[in-house]
């Protein structure tokens, strides 16, 4: 069996183990996560192993980033579970702070992140959403003390948040976006996918089906404005209610009219029953 990977629950014990692979020379890289690991995460961590000598991965389920009515108290935790997966991916470090630890007593101070955090996708939904996710993610780096960190095309508006943060607070590391997994079917794996009914579940892929039909039209030059009709409609059709389905600026989330102002991601969220996916891909 793999070696286990060393699990650490405070600032300074953390510090410490970085410390001995930095004495190693190591290139130091972190992997966010919020636990419930699958296959995703897992590339992200492989991803990590390629790059770097010390490969650490942040498992903690971030209150300040969900809503009052979000699934805080119901999010999956199988902590058991992901340590053995992050023992045969081969991270070294688990970063597991409890809430007490990431926000004492008496913690004031709060990132509110603006640009791509305010483009009027996630942040239209969850207004809490990305205040909470810079808070966190600023604190992760201050802590591990990151030379890369790695961070999942899947929540491609937060990877441009993460980005300019770290651009705009001269953060001395280096943001790297990995490509998300998905199921055959297309459906982009996410902890949330575990909600789904069977009925719900055969559902889902229509989401990404759209948004490749769409990109391809796209590239083939028929109005943007026209293919997301379409597309937006094809997903109520299924029996989404949809949130968005837009065409953004790949690097600024800007609103796009025309091929022209790209490069263009294609971005998409939508609720099945009690479920919200999201899902994007480029042009
Ligand atoms: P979480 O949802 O656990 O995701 C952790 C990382 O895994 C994120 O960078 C996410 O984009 C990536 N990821 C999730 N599903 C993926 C998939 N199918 N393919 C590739 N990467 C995938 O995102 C968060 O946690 C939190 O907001 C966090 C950044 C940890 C801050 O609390």
């Amino acid at each position: 069996m793999a070696n286990r990977p060393a699990v650490v629950r405070t600032v300074p014990a953390l510090r410490k183990a970085v410390e001995l692979h930095r004495k190693r020379r190591h290139t130091v890289a972190l992997v966010p996560t919020m636990g419930a690991l699958h296959a995703g995460h897992l590339a992200l961590v492989r991803e990590a192993r390629r790059r770097a000598g010390c490969v650490v991965v942040s498992i903690f389920v971030n209150p300040t980033q969900f809503a009052p009515t979000e699934d805080f108290a119901s999010y999956p935790r199988t902590f058991k579970e992901d340590i053995a997966a992050l023992a045969a991916a081969k991270a070294d470090l688990v970063w597991a702070p409890t809430a007490a630890v990431m926000y004492p007593d008496g913690f004031a101070t709060r990132i509110e992140p603006q640009g791509a955090a305010l483009a009027g996708l996630e942040d239209r939904f969850r207004p809490h959403f990305f205040g909470g996710v810079a808070t966190v993610v600023a604190k992760l780096f201050t802590q591990a003390a990151p030379d890369i960190a790695l961070f999942g095309e899947k929540d491609y508006q937060q990877l441009c948040v993460v980005r300019q943060m770290a651009k705009d607070l001269d953060l001395p590391l280096r943001i790297v976006g990995v490509r998300t997994v998905r199921e055959r079917d297309g459906l982009a794996l996410s902890s949330r996918n575990a909600y789904l009914s069977a009925a719900e579940r055969s559902v889902a892929p229509v989401l990404f089906r759209v948004l490749k039909a769409s990109a391809e039209r796209i590239r083939k030059g028929e109005p943007i404005g026209h293919v997301l009709d379409v597309g937006r409609r094809e997903i109520v059709v299924a029996g989404f209610a949809l949130d968005y389905l837009e065409a953004r600026h790949a690097s600024t989330l800007a609103p796009i009219a025309a091929r022209s102002d790209g490069p263009i991601r294609l971005l998409v969220a939508a609720k099945i029953g009690r479920t919200r996916l999201i899902d994007n891909i480029a042009v």
